[in-house]
């Protein structure tokens, strides 16, 4: 399925963040998260510049591309980079379908978002818990995505931060309804229902997922409660 397609079919989902997978074992975990429904993978490339970490890239990317692309999946980018920019093409060549950048760091939201679309990639605008949830939000302007941090980022396996309730409900009433509004962040069982009441269309699970001792089994278990609704 294309990105296009993804997007304007809308609906809840929960997007396994590969980041907190087994990479030893990652075809395969992406294989049986696909075959218990999963079809939007969260893909954490970070820079070491604007968080800490140096995360996983394009080859990564490429190397489950292919499988999820079979499968009618996509590949959601989250580029927690200082310049985000120049990454736009490798993740486009490596099979990536969208890219979310952060709002603090580019100068003109929307002329970044204008060379992803030219690339043929999705875009979203993210925004860290210090942020302004306005400044996020009037970026988000003709994107497909807003994304609200929950937790600083970085790793895969932190806490979520209670704030961020209030935080996405703001951002819901603020962007148009053709945005999907993205939590990221320390999602779990006991408190994905209260994310998507606050207005969350997708929700990124890495650790709820892939740390636990059946990562099918909790996928499906968030699943369910993201289509129960708002
Ligand atoms: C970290 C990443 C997240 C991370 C989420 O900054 O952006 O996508 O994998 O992991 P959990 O769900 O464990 O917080
Ligand atoms: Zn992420």
């Amino acid at each position: 399925m294309a990105w296009a397609e993804w997007v304007t079919q809308g609906g809840a989902a929960v997007e396994p963040s590969i980041y907190a997978a087994d990479f030893a074992r990652l075809g395969e975990q992406v294989e049986s998260l696909l075959d218990a429904g999963a079809r939007i993978f969260h893909f954490d490339i970070g820079d070491g510049h604007f968080i800490g970490e140096i995360t996983i890239g394009p080859i990564v990317l490429r190397s489950i591309g292919g499988t999820v692309h079979e499968r009618g999946g996509v590949l959601d980018c989250h580029l927690m980079v200082s310049q985000p920019e120049r990454h736009f093409e490798s993740v486009r060549a490596a099979g990536g379908d969208s890219v979310t950048f952060h709002v603090e760091v580019v100068d003109d939201p929307q002329r970044a978002a204008t060379r992803a679309r030219e690339l043929g990639l999705g875009v979203g605008i993210a925004f860290n818990p210090e942020t302004e949830v306005e400044r996020a939000a009037a970026a988000a302007a003709g994107m497909d995505v807003a994304l609200c941090m929950s937790i600083h980022p970085g790793l895969s396996g932190q806490a979520f931060m209670p704030e961020a309730l209030d935080r996405i409900e703001k951002l819901r009433s603020l962007v148009s309804d053709t945005v999907l509004v993205q939590v990221d962040g320390g999602i779990t069982a006991e408190n994905a229902a209260a994310v998507r009441a606050a207005g969350a269309d997708l929700l990124v699970a890495g650790s709820a997922i892939f740390w636990q001792h059946d990562p099918t089994a909790a996928y499906l278990g968030l699943a369910q409660i993201a289509e129960a609704g708002a």
